[in-house]
């Protein structure tokens, strides 16, 4: 996406290797208005798949899932992030590791919202590692839906989460595609 990979040039910063900030316009203070364009980005790619809820895991994929949904007219189900281990028999739930934050947390989503059958899309703001991806695959095929797209506003294309994704023979778009980051140094694939 054009536009996206313009404003990452122009206000994201290459920490270094591995971090580009982009909080001023995706995950601290949003730009509403490249939202909503990128939530008709993912809507044409992903309206032919009869899609019947957007997923995302709180907090930051909230705003391109937001926007995605509200385009393709379903429900957004927000998937919780908690580290506690409470048993609850009306919750699917699954651990997924951070590599980036060296961290494990449970995702979980009540079984409500999660109906057998339904064909779910699962938007997110980074693929790194693919843990979160493959956390919500899990919940997919817990509550027998299935996991029919997972869009993408930033990859970055050197980290294994791509590779992992499509091991799996996930349909996964991304709308920007990073190949290397060094300080100060942004190249897309
Ligand atoms: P994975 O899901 O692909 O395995 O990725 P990983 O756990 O390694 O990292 C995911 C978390 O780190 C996500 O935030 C993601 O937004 C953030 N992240 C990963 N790479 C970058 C990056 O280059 N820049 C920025 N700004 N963030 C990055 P999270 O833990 O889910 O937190 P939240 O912000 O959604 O609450």
């Amino acid at each position: 996406m054009k536009l996206l990979e313009e404003r990452i040039l122009k206000d994201g910063i290459a920490l270094n290797e591995n971090v580009l900030k982009v909080d001023s316009f995706l995950n601290h203070q949003v730009d509403v208005n490249l939202m909503d364009k990128i939530g008709d980005e993912f809507y044409s790619l992903f309206k032919n798949k009869n899609i019947d809820k957007v997923i995302t895991i709180e907090a930051s994929g909230i705003a391109p899932a937001y926007a995605t949904a509200i385009k393709l007219n379903v429900p957004l189900v927000i998937l919780k992030k908690n580290q506690s281990n409470i048993l609850n028999s009306n919750l699917y739930t699954t651990v997924v590791h951070s590599f980036t934050k060296n961290i494990d947390y449970n995702i979980t989503c009540s079984q409500k919202f999660l109906l057998p059958n339904e064909n779910i899309l699962f938007i997110d703001d980074f693929l790194a590692n693919g843990e979160a991806v493959l956390g919500a695959y899990r919940l997919c095929k817990m509550a027998n839906c299935n996991l029919v797209g997972v869009g993408i506003v930033i990859e970055k294309s050197f980290q294994p989460g791509r590779k992992k994704l499509e091991n799996l023979k996930l349909n996964i778009h991304s709308l920007a595609r990073i190949e290397k980051l060094s300080k100060g140094e942004i190249i897309f694939k």
